[in-house]
Parts: structure tokens; C-alpha cells; sequence
């Protein structure tokens, strides 16, 4: 069968699997509070069970898989399920977010497992900043991390938000950074996602702020084309080094949206911003396997998000939801449903 097209005529393509709600880590933009409502653990999915579940996306039109989180790596055995996803026959592109901490010691077994490529959040070279902006001393860990997953052979991306007066005195530090690394950095827009509850648009800095910035700095910047349905704009810099800019909040990209979230208790998100999820994992348990790729296709077919682009439209825009509401519905949480 067809892959499942939704009504904007976007295709399903690409899935992110959050694999638990827990972080070892407190970030400002993402998680800033100490305690959170955790998914009950016996609602998260056993690898065997998302193994299953993602043969119905598969069947929908998935062919890529991102492995998140909250930090997935604090998920005990990972590397169990990275080496059952890898043999998907299906699987175009298998990659995995992180936040570095606990990467060291993983890399390697990550790599024999199978997975393509990883993506790590690094937010600033500073100890003390990175302490700040994170309320964790594991700067370190990170930067060791990163150093283990290049010596072991992972093609890596960074991914950095933006925020003012945070960390944007650190672009071409970064930029520097990813170079001697062998690393794309991306800089992301500071987003206004269910997490970010101190989130302010002054705090934003923006995609036409950050090129203007950079060219200054280092000259002209080159867009490169092919972007197809990536979230990520590449540029080209003077000396060849290509880095990317995530806009979703002054230039939204869901006309291009082709992924799904699913959270680490089975319950399938079709955009960063829906506030109304499909319990996927009722019907998996019930052994209704046959029924779920009906459930991911009708879903898929009625999608109509595109949320990043309706906050784009809102004259005041402030946190999207507050901390108490945040606290009643954790499926609301970045954390929750991948980043
Ligand atoms: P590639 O496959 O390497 O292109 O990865 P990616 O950029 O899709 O994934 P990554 O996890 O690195 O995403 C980087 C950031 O982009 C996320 O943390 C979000 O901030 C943002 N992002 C990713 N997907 C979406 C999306 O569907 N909508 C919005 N609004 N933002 C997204
Ligand atoms: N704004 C932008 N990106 C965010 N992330 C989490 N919260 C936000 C936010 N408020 C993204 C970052 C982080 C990844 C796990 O999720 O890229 O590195
Ligand atoms: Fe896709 Fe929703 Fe992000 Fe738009 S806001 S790109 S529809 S996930």
C-alpha cells in the first residue's frame, strides 16, 4: 500500500521515538524545572513493543527513525534497541539526539549496534555557563563524549540554541568547535514549545539576526540547496565549512513536515505543538497488532498541524502553556515528545 499523504498532501516519512521523559540534565529552553510528573514506568514501551509499533509507521510511509528523549541514553540497555531497529529492513536513516553526558562510555556500543549518526545539544564551550544554563556540572562529560563518538567513527551534528545573552557571544567559538571536531553545527531558534516556560520572544535570536551576525564576522555566507524536508537551512562559509539554522519561530517549515513523534508510552503526536495525542499503546497491548497501521494511516490522513506556524501567527505570543498546566499533562513537555 501507498504511503499515507495528510491534508496538506504531506507525506509520513520520518518518526521520532522518544525512548523515556527523564533527562539527566535541566536545560533553561527545555526542562528548567527540578521535578516533573513522570510517565509512569510501567506505561514505557518495552523494546520489544516499540519494535512492533514501529512496523505500522513503517507501513505508513516511515522510513527514517530518530532515537530521543528525554535524554534516551538514560534509558538502561539502549544499545538493545538500537540493534533491533538497525535491522529494519526499511530503514533508510537511524540517528539519535543527545545531550552527551553519558555518551563516552556508550559510543562505541551505540556504533556495533548499528546506529547511523548522532546529534548532540551543545549549548556552550564554558563550564560555568553550561552549569547556568543546564543546573548540571557534567560539562566535561559532554566534551568527552563528543570526542569518543568522533574517534569511533559517527558522522555528528551539533545542535546549539540560541538564546540572548546566554550564549550568542559563542557562535564562531562554536562554529570553530564543530570544525575541529569534524561536526555540522546548527544553530536553533530559541522555540516557544510546551517546556520553555519562561520562554520571551526578546530572548529569541533570530534566523535574519544570526546571518546578519555571522556574515559580519566571517564574510559572506552561501546558501546551499537541498534542503527537502529538513528542518535545518544550510549556509556555506567562506572557508567551506558548512553549518545549518533552524527557524522554527520566525520561519516555520511545516509546509515541509513529514515526521511523527511517539512518546516513550506509546502515544503518537503528529506536530511539536498538538495538544491531543493517539494512544497507540492500548491497542498494542490488547495483541491488536493488524490494527495499528489503520490507526497511524487515519491518523496521518487528518493531520492538519502545523503549529509552529499558527504561534508564528498569534499578535502576543508568550509561553505556550504555564508550569502548572505542564505539570497535569507531561505529554505536553518537549521533553516528553522528542525535541
Ligand atoms: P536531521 O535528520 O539531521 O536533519 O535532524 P533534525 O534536524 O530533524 O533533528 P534534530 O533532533 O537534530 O532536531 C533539531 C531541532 O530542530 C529540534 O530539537 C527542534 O528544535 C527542531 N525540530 C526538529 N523537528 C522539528 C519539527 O518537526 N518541528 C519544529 N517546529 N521543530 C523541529
Ligand atoms: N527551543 C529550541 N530548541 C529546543 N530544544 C528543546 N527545547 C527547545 C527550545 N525551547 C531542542 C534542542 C535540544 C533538543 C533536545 O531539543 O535542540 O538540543
Ligand atoms: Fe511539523 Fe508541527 Fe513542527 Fe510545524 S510545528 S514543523 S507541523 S512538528
Amino acid at each position: 500500500m501507498n504511503g499515507a499523504r495528510d491534508t496538506f498532501g504531506r507525506p509520513l516519512r520520518s518518526l521520532r521515538l522518544s525512548v523515556t521523559d527523564r533527562c539527566n540534565l535541566r536545560c533553561k529552553y527545555c526542562m528548567p524545572e527540578e521535578n516533573y510528573r513522570w510517565l509512569p514506568s510501567d506505561h514505557l514501551l518495552s523494546f520489544e513493543e516499540t519494535s512492533e509499533l514501529v512496523e505500522a509507521f513503517a507501513a505508513a510511509g516511515v522510513e527514517a527513525l530518530r532515537v530521543t528523549g528525554g535524554e534516551p541514553l538514560v534509558r538502561r540497555e539502549l544499545p538493545v534497541l538500537i540493534g533491533l531497529l538497525a535491522q529494519k529492513p526499511w530503514l533508510r536513516d537511524l540517528s539519535l539526539t543527545t545531550n552527551g553526558v553519558l555518551l563516552g562510555p556508550l559510543a562505541a556500543a551505540l556504533r556495533q549496534a548499528g546506529l547511523h549518526r548522532l546529534t548532540v545539544s551543545l549549548d556552550t564551550l564554558e563550564a560555568t555557563r553550561f552549569r547556568q544554563l543546564t543546573g548540571r556540572d557534567t560539562h566535561q562529560a559532554v566534551l568527552d563524549g563528543l570526542a569518543e563518538a568522533a574517534r569511533v567513527g559517527f558522522p555528528l551534528k551539533l545542535d546549539t540554541v540560541v538564546m540572548r545573552g546566554v550564549n550568542d557571544d559563542e557562535l564562531v567559538p562554536l562554529l570553530d568547535f564543530a570544525a575541529r571536531l569534524g561536526a555540522e553545527l546548527r544553530f536553533i531558534e530559541y522555540m516557544d514549545v510546551g517546556g520553555a516556560t519562561r520562554w520571551r520572544q526578546e530572548d529569541v535570536v533570530s534566523r535574519a539576526e544570526l546571518l546578519q551576525r555571522l556574515a559580519t564576522q566571517l564574510g559572506e555566507l552561501e546558501p546551499l540547496a537541498g534542503r527537502g524536508s529538513a528542518p535545518a537551512e544550510r549556509f556555506r562559509l567562506r572557508d567551506g565549512r558548512a553549518f545549518g539554522i533552524i527557524a522554527s519561530t520566525t520561519q516555520p517549515f511545516c509546509g515541509a513536515c513529514d515526521r511523527a513523534r511517539l512518546t516513550a508510552d506509546g502515544t503518537l503526536f503528529t506536530c511539536l505543538y498538538a495538544t491531543a495525542g493517539l494512544d497507540l499503546k492500548t491497542p498494542l497491548r490488547r495483541g491488536d497488532g493488524p490494527a495499528l497501521e489503520a490507526l497511524v494511516r487515519e491518523r496521518w490522513l487528518g493531520r492538519g498541524d502545523r503549529g509552529a506556524e499558527q504561534r508564528l501567527a498569534l499578535l502576543d505570543r508568550g509561553p505556550l502553556a504555564p508550569a502548572a498546566v505542564l505539570r497535569e499533562e507531561p505529554r505536553l513537555e518537549m521533553h516528553t515528545r522528542g525535541g
